[in-house]
């Protein structure tokens, strides 16, 4: 197979995102940044567990302080719905809101964004399905939005699609549009010093696959390309000490690291990406969980004729052997470390399953951009291997 590569007759459109405060205490700057906006009504998208922490009081606690109004919706599911959307939109007209802050991990963000997107769109959610081309609908203004991460996996603060689900059939939609970009994200480290090991885990894998996946996406950018292994590397630098012993350090890189990850899938994301929906669509399985345990059997998948893209991940990771023999085994190993299972058995998945999985995959948006076409019975027998 011959690589993909860039020719220069052609006009590619690159983005990038929106102003990003980085740093332990940034999301401190929250009340002044409304106070200078004129915003005093904010909707908060969040989630239950989230609503509960200590820093999320501290927060709510500092805007009433500045005398904002706060209205807090978490009523979500982890793999989000579009009545969950529906829901709170209605909190939004019901309290008479004027922005949109997201604080949370990707589920929260998503569900912020794609209220977003609704108060000023009010036809079927799923009209604006950027697969059949729904991002032509959103045309009407929309509230002011700010995002907050408190996981560092998904990028979601920096992007400009919400991932939302059917409440019936549980597949995901992807809602995309320029104006579902936050106007400012503020991502501070100290969110995230608390987060569990195993929600660390899955969360920093899945942040790994949208670097790889979007530095092996067919798409020709350059720009991308340089985001995506930088972030390969800090994600090798600091994801066993988040799980194992974090500190201020490896909580910094992972975060700056997943933000990355979701800057270069602009590009695009994978085959591991479209093994992983499935997952969460049938079983409910986290996100994060479903891409770290089907990494390593997509990135074998896509070695052969991309040995050179292989090389230069195994020169990033640091390997001795630059080859993605030695990638493959590296993410088993590292998924060892950080308490992932090798295998889907391990996570729930039963043969009965596959033959469903693997039309839910190939239905999927996220292959489209793999640097190899994936068929129904690629999907297959990657499920059976990984079983
Ligand atoms: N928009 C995008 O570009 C994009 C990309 C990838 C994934 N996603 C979506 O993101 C969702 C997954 O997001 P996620 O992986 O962040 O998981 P999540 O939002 O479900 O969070 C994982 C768990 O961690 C808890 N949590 C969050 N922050 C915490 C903290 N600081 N301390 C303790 N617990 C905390 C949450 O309550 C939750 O139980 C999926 O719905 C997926 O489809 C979106
Ligand atoms: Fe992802």
């Amino acid at each position: 197979m011959k690589l993909i590569r860039m020719t220069f007759d052609k006009i590619y459109q690159y983005n990038f995102p929106t102003a990003i405060r980085f740093g332990a205490g940034a999301s401190q700057e929250l009340g002044d940044y409304l106070q200078k906006n004129n915003l005093s009504r904010p909707l908060i998208v969040t989630d239950a567990i989230v609503a509960q922490l200590d820093f999320f009081k501290e927060i709510i606690n500092d805007l009433k302080k500045k005398n904002i109004s706060v209205e807090i919706f978490f009523d979500i599911h982890k793999n989000p719905v579009k009545s969950d959307v529906y829901k709170g939109t209605d909190a939004y007209d019901k309290t008479g809101r004027d922005s949109v802050i997201g604080i949370g991990g990707g589920a929260a963000l998503d569900v912020g964004r794609a209220i977003v997107l609704r108060v000023n769109h009010r036809d079927d959610l799923f009209k604006y399905d950027d697969l059949i081309g729904g991002d032509v609908y959103v045309t009407n203004d929309v509230p002011h939005f700010i995002t907050i991460p408190t996981t560092a996996g998904t990028g979601s603060e920096v992007g400009r699609s919400a991932i939302i689900a059917d409440d019936e059939t549980h597949q995901k939609k992807i809602l995309f549009s320029p104006k579902l970009l936050a106007k400012i994200v503020f991502a501070d480290p100290l969110l995230t010093m608390d987060l569990p090991p195993f929600v660390t885990a899955a969360t920093g894998m899945d942040a790994l696959t949208h670097n790889m996946e979007a530095y092996l996406a067919k798409m020709p950018h350059p720009p991308c390309e340089g985001i995506a292994l930088e972030g390969i590397s800090l994600i090798k630098d600091s994801l066993d000490k988040a799980v194992n012993k974090p500190d201020l350090e490896s909580r910094s890189k992972m975060l700056i690291a997943s933000l990355m990850g979701a800057v270069a899938f602009q590009k695009g994301l994978g085959v591991v990406h479209s093994l992983a929906h499935p997952l969460s669509s049938l079983l409910d399985t986290h996100h994060g969980l479903a891409n770290a345990v089907n990494i390593p059997y997509g990135m074998e998948f896509n070695i052969a004729g991309f040995e050179n893209k292989f090389k230069r991940i195994a020169r990033t990771l640091e390997l001795k052997d630059e080859t993605g023999g030695a990638v493959v085994k590296y993410l088993f190993e590292l998924n060892s470390k950080i308490n992932i299972p090798h295998k889907l058995s391990d996570i729930g998945v039963k043969q009965e399953h596959v033959e469903t999985l693997a039309d839910l995959a190939v239905a999927d948006f996220a292959h489209l951009n793999n640097p190899k076409p994936v068929s129904r019975e690629d999907f297959r027998n990657l499920y059976r291997k990984a079983l």
